[in-house]
């Protein structure tokens, strides 16, 4: 990893915006992204699959560090490969993100993943995505953030995320599972969710994506004047 590149970390529990302000971030500075996220989600997908159980940290750093993971750029977005299939819807579902969640709760997954996130450090810069992005990936950003909203608005957003992609699932269990996936993130005891000493929390339950995108367009520009962005307006 290289202190020249430039890197913004986006934490924060999920249903907050991170995906959609850190989608645009990238197409606006045309840095690259690492959705910390996914590949939790492929680890706990790939030991499903495979029959490692989901709290046998040994086995499961071994089979991380053998992850055959791609993230492809298409038109559409970014898809997820795992052994070359296309696993990304697979993976968002909820029942993938509290398997990810039991997984990266073990010590050794964290370690064995950490090399391989902070490779996705190039030029001309990059955003990333997670939990613990500011707080031990990247703790050198310049620029942290850490997304908050109430329970009931992430839920809602989740809900009607994952009823657009034809997922069905219960407001009720969703918000069931999104308070579980919460307290396992903020309470366990390796890489707990937090905010970074110094980063910049934004509250998004009163704001829509456009204006949680033009304070952070401001925050950019504030920290990284002299850096020329490919998109600046
Ligand atoms: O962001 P996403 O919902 O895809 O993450 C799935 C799970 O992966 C989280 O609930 C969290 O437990 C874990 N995770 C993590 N550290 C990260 C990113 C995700 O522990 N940097």
């Amino acid at each position: 990893m290289s202190n020249a590149v430039p890197v913004i970390t986006v934490d924060g529990p999920s249903g907050t915006g991170k995906g959609t302000l850190c989608g645009f971030l990238t197409d606006w500075l045309g840095w690259h992204l690492l959705d910390s996220g996914a590949i939790y989600r492929v680890l706990a997908q790939a030991a499903l699959d495979s029959g490692i159980p989901l709290e046998d940290g040994r086995s499961l750093s071994v089979l991380a560090a053998r992850l055959d993971l791609n993230f492809k750029q298409e038109p559409g977005g970014i898809r997820v490969m795992l052994d070359g299939a296309d696993v990304t819807d697979a993976i968002r579902t909820e029942t993938a993100g509290a398997a990810a969640s039991r997984v990266a709760a073990l010590e050794p997954v964290r370690t064995a993943l950490l090399a391989m996130q902070r490779d996705f450090c190039r030029p001309p810069g990059l955003i990333a995505d997670g939990r613990d992005m500011g707080t031990i990936v990247f703790p050198e950003a310049r620029l942290k953030l850490f997304l908050t909203a109430s329970p009931e608005e992430r839920a809602k957003r989740r809900y009607k995320q994952l009823k657009q992609k034809g997922i069905s699932v219960n407001l009720h269990d969703l918000s069931t599972e999104i308070k579980q996936r919460d307290a396992r993130d903020t309470g366990r005891e390796i890489s707990p969710l937090r905010p970074a000493p110094g980063a910049i929390v934004i509250d998004t339950t009163d704001l829509d994506a456009g204006e949680v995108c033009n304070r952070v367009v401001a925050l950019v520009q504030s920290t990284y004047h002299k850096i020329p962005l490919k998109n600046r307006q």
